[in-house]
């Protein structure tokens, strides 16, 4: 795991906006994971003022709340299009998000699995962490090889989540989600987190042992990880003064 504190979450931003700017100029028809959240958001107002070529690049979301129209302000589609795709050159067709109003969830899952399959698997997988450790909306207990598939969400990120719906009550219980065996799949993951609040979850993922009780703990078993953290996020970590003498010491063809 590469394991990268910056000062500041516009810093840890910056690294992961270079990172994914180089793998779109280096493979134009790239397939990337995206996430949604209050996490990437910089990201993506960073990734729209770069003005990169988006037109071969192909998109799976990680998830949805199960009964939100695409057009619900709290639907991760709204999110999507009102944060990332309205702003850049992307095709429509190349646009892949769960679909929280399919009929037929677990055959929308199957066909969703399918179509990453088809498009070549996942180049660069963007992820955010819940406080609880997920990772997609894979709560804590997820199989650890789960594939795309319905969720129940945990109390802790109905609460987490509640301001997007006017209150915990009106939160969705359910979820289609990446399974963490799709998401392992991928050929690169890039993790993101800020703040105090996601310090023990990080702590966790990438210094406590491998547990569905922090699905991002699983990460450890992937050969290529990046974590972008500020130094809140980073607060609890024991290595951190190791992880910044690896960043600041990488050899000239590693860095970005
Ligand atoms: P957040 O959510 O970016 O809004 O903190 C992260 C997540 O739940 O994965």
């Amino acid at each position: 795991m590469e394991i990268v504190i910056q000062p500041t979450e516009e810093g840890a931003t910056g690294v992961a906006a270079r990172l994914m700017a180089r793998l779109l100029r280096d493979k134009p028809d790239a397939v990337l994971g995206l996430a949604t959240g209050s996490t990437p958001l910089p990201l993506y107002r960073e990734l729209a003022r770069m003005k990169l070529d988006w037109r071969r690049v192909t998109t799976f979301n990680l998830d949805e709340y199960v009964g939100l129209a695409p057009k619900h302000p709290a639907s991760y589609h709204y999110f999507m299009r009102e944060n990332l795709f309205r702003h850049i050159n992307i095709s429509e067709k190349n646009i892949h998000i769960p679909d929280g109003m399919a009929a037929d969830v677990p055959a929308f899952c199957r066909r969703y699995e399918e179509r990453i399959r088809r498009a070549g698997g996942i180049d660069l997988q963007l992820l955010g962490i819940g406080s609880d450790g997920h990772i997609g909306f894979n709560e804590p207990s997820s199989s650890l090889a789960s594939r795309t598939r319905i969720k129940t969400l945990t109390a802790r990120t109905r609460r987490d989540n509640a301001r997007h719906f006017g209150g915990e009550a009106r939160a969705p219980h359910h979820v289609i989600t990446m399974g963490i065996g799709t998401i392992m799949e991928s050929w690169h993951c890039l993790l993101l987190a800020f703040g105090k609040k996601k310090a023990r979850a990080i702590a966790g993922a990438v210094e406590g042992p491998i547990t569905a009780m922090n699905p991002a703990s699983v990460l450890q078993l992937h050969p290529k990880v990046t974590i972008c953290l500020d130094e809140d996020a980073a607060s609890l970590l024991k290595m951190k003064r190791y992880y910044r003498w690896v960043f600041d010491n990488k050899p000239e063809w590693q860095t970005f």
